[in-house]
């Protein structure tokens, strides 16, 4: 071996070793093997020797280029390793550090009591039906013997739309009776539903939205009476209220689509200007209901000699408000997140309950 080739060797070998990381010694190597590197280039000499000598220089020449290649290797995953190492010391897990919190969505009161409305009334046998927010004339009043005059129809603050093609006026349903309806159009007799949804009126202060819930129940078979309706209330306001001996009155009143008809109320006390449910001698209006008028059948061509049924209707927010101690309408739908994250519940954390039943 040529004094040259020593001395280049042994110079690589010594920067191969000095490479304090992966980057510096992958510039020793380009510098030595790479196209343009030194190592390289003493190849290249090779074709202007003699045969004789070109074989002992080629083979020197191979031989360094071994050893080199094989000390920058050596080099390579030693260094690696230190890196490695030297990472793992500095990311060491602090076992000892509290769990970063995670936000957990919320579930809206009212998702969470018609969760519970339909778990109560699924129990008794009542099936879920819905239907259209916006609605005609016919199924929304002139159906449920709302006829043009009646006064309903301006006590409800219906929100109409513009006329249509046909110059007819669709309105956002004022309530959830139109799906009884639609239901009685559509299948026979026996029928046993309950319908949770959105419903809307102009107005808008605390105990009113001009978008709000309902959940509309109706009956219709043979042989139903109002024993049955008082008591699939009764049982229903024992229910959502988790009071198994709560008072509740049957209150005479009056709906044009039922016949009789009779106001709920439930037991409370308001003492001391506090609202209790379930305690005391006051009371407190929650729902409607009543026999469906014959007329109703009849205009959804139900024979009303043969088929009679009960029906109620309930404001679900007010319900969700004496539940749950809301007293401002209007933050239901604020969309204000530390609102829901106060009234509003975790979803899966426990089963829907029903009590009572
Ligand atoms: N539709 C009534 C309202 O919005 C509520 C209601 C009362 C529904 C009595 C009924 C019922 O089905 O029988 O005020």
């Amino acid at each position: 071996m040529t004094n040259e080739l020593e001395s280049l060797r042994s110079e690589v070998m010594d920067a191969a070793a000095a490479a304090a990381d992966l980057g510096a010694l992958e510039s020793v190597r380009v510098g030595a093997l790479g196209k343009k590197g030194s190592i390289t280039a003493l190849f290249k000499g090779l074709g202007g020797l003699e045969p004789e000598q070109r074989k002992l220089q080629g083979e020197a020449l191979n031989r360094v280029k071994d050893e080199v290649a094989a000390a920058i290797e050596a080099r390579q995953s030693e260094l690696a390793d230190a890196e490695l190492e030297a990472r793992l010391a500095r990311e060491r897990v602090d076992v000892s550090l509290p769990p970063r919190p995670t936000r957990l969505g919320r579930l809206h009161p009212i998702s969470r009591t018609v969760e519970e409305m339909i778990a109560i009334f699924g129990e008794m046998g009542f099936s879920v039906a819905t239907g259209p927010h916006i609605e005609d004339d016919f199924h929304n009043f002139t159906a449920l013997n709302i006829h043009e005059e009646h006064p309903a129809r301006q006590e409800m603050d219906t929100f109409y739309l513009p006329e249509n093609a046909e110059g007819q006026r669709m309105v956002l349903r004022t309530h959830t009776s139109p799906v009884q309806i639609r239901t009685m159009q559509a299948v026979e007799p026996p029928i046993r539903i309950i319908v949770p949804g959105r419903t809307f009126r102009a107005d808008y202060d605390a105990t009113h939205t001009p978008m709000f819930h309902q959940l509309e129940g109706l009956v219709v078979d043979e042989t139903t009476h109002m024993g049955h309706l008082k008591g699939t209330l009764v049982e229903f306001c024992r229910a959502i209220f988790g009071v198994e001996d709560l008072p509740v009155r049957f209150r005479a009143s009056y709906f044009p689509f039922t016949e009789p008809s009779a106001e709920v109320d439930i037991g409370c006390s308001r003492a001391g200007g506090e609202l209790k449910i379930g305690a005391g001698d006051d009371w407190l209006e929650i729902l409607g209901s009543g026999m469906v008028h014959p007329k109703v059948l009849e205009n959804c061509g139900i024979d009303s000699s043969r088929y009679q049924g009960y029906a109620f209707g309930m404001g679900i927010e007010r319900i969700a408000m004496l539940k749950y101690g809301i007293p401002d309408l209007r933050t239901f739908y604020e969309a204000d997140i530390r609102w829901l994250r106060h009234y509003g519940f975790v979803p899966l954390a426990e089963p829907s309950m029903v009590r009572g039943l």
